[in-house]
């Protein structure tokens, strides 16, 4: 298979600035050169375009609306492009909305392939907030419900349907959730494996759990926000929250991942280069992602 990187430089769905440096940030860091290393063919598609961050205040629970869906729309149509043509799409944001984007056509992609679709959402938030739950406004706390028909029409049918059944998502990682988020996860029986969880069973568990079900006929895709991981391994992301996925367990998860053999696309977004320490958020994201395409320390009986 063939890596396609596409950069999605934008932060319109945040309010900390910063994320639309993401993906130069992860070039600087070798991501191409590391997945060349391990023997995957790598097409970096360059950076998409889209508005500027107009900086506005929200309006109707929303801020930058008309933005995040043009930022969407370019990723749509370069996630399904490259998957059309076979590729694995590896999407570099940018921040947390644009998930709507490529997990939209990876869904609609799946509907023609008729293949079996599971999400991991890798997250200190459950991004399942509403305009109407949303105590920011921010998009970026909202692709969750977006891809499972909650929102703007714009996004929320942003293929012309609704991209997402509650059971072909699972949350990982999650430890901070809005008041009427909680609800939201509730009434829609979202599987989610909360740091609670993690604690509890451990990670070999959980992604055991969470990739029941999982074989050759189900496209697999990845939605990696850099929060779900410690802010003190991971500094680099505008909504740090402490108490968050260690190295080891990540890792472990990248390699079970990889074991699978199913990851057909990808997400690594809320990567914040301006608040980074000498780029290290970065270069553990592609420590990360080296293990997620295969990387192991000896050669292993599959
Ligand atoms: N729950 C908060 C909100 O809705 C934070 C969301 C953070 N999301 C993220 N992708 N980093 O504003
Ligand atoms: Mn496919
Ligand atoms: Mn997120
Ligand atoms: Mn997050």
């Amino acid at each position: 298979t063939t890596v396609t990187l596409i950069g999605a430089p934008t932060d319109v769905g945040a309010s900390v600035l910063g994320a639309s440096m993401g993906p130069d940030a992860l070039r600087i860091a070798g991501i191409n050169r590391a997945l060349r290393a391990l023997g995957l063919e790598v097409l970096d598609a360059g950076n998409l375009h889209g508005p500027g961050n107009p900086q506005a205040l929200p309006q109707q629970g929303f801020r930058h609306l008309d933005e995040v869906v043009q930022w969407n729309q370019a990723v749509f149509d370069a996630t399904r492009a490259a998957l059309a043509q076979g590729q694995l799409p590896l999407m570099m944001g940018g921040d947390h909305c644009l998930a709507i984007g490529s997990i939209s056509a990876v869904a609609a992609h799946c509907r023609t392939a008729a293949r079996r679709l599971k999400v991991l959402w890798f997250d200190a938030h459950a991004d399942a907030n509403t305009p109407e739950t949303s105590p920011s406004g921010n998009i970026h706390g909202m692709p969750v419900a977006c891809l499972l028909g909650r929102g703007p029409r714009s996004l929320a049918q942003l293929a012309g349907a609704t991209a997402l059944a509650a059971g072909e998502i699972a949350l990982i990682g999650v430890r901070s959730v809005d008041p009427v988020e909680k609800r939201f996860v509730a009434e829609h029986g979202i599987e989610v494996y909360d740091m609670r969880t993690i604690d509890e069973l451990g990670m070999r568990a959980v992604m055991q759990a969470a990739l029941a079900g999982v074989d050759e006929g189900t496209h697999l895709h990845v939605s990696f926000d850099m929060d779900a991981m410690d802010p003190s391994v991971a500094p680099g992301v505008g909504t740090d929250v402490r108490g968050g996925l260690t190295y080891r367990e990540t890792q472990l998860c990248m390699e079970m991942l990889a074991d699978c053999g199913c990851l057909a696309s990808a997400d690594l977004v809320e990567l914040n280069p301006a608040l980074d320490v000498r780029n290290q958020t970065a270069e553990l994201a592609v420590d990360l992602l080296e293990s997620l395409f295969g990387k192991s320390t000896l050669m292993r009986r599959r």
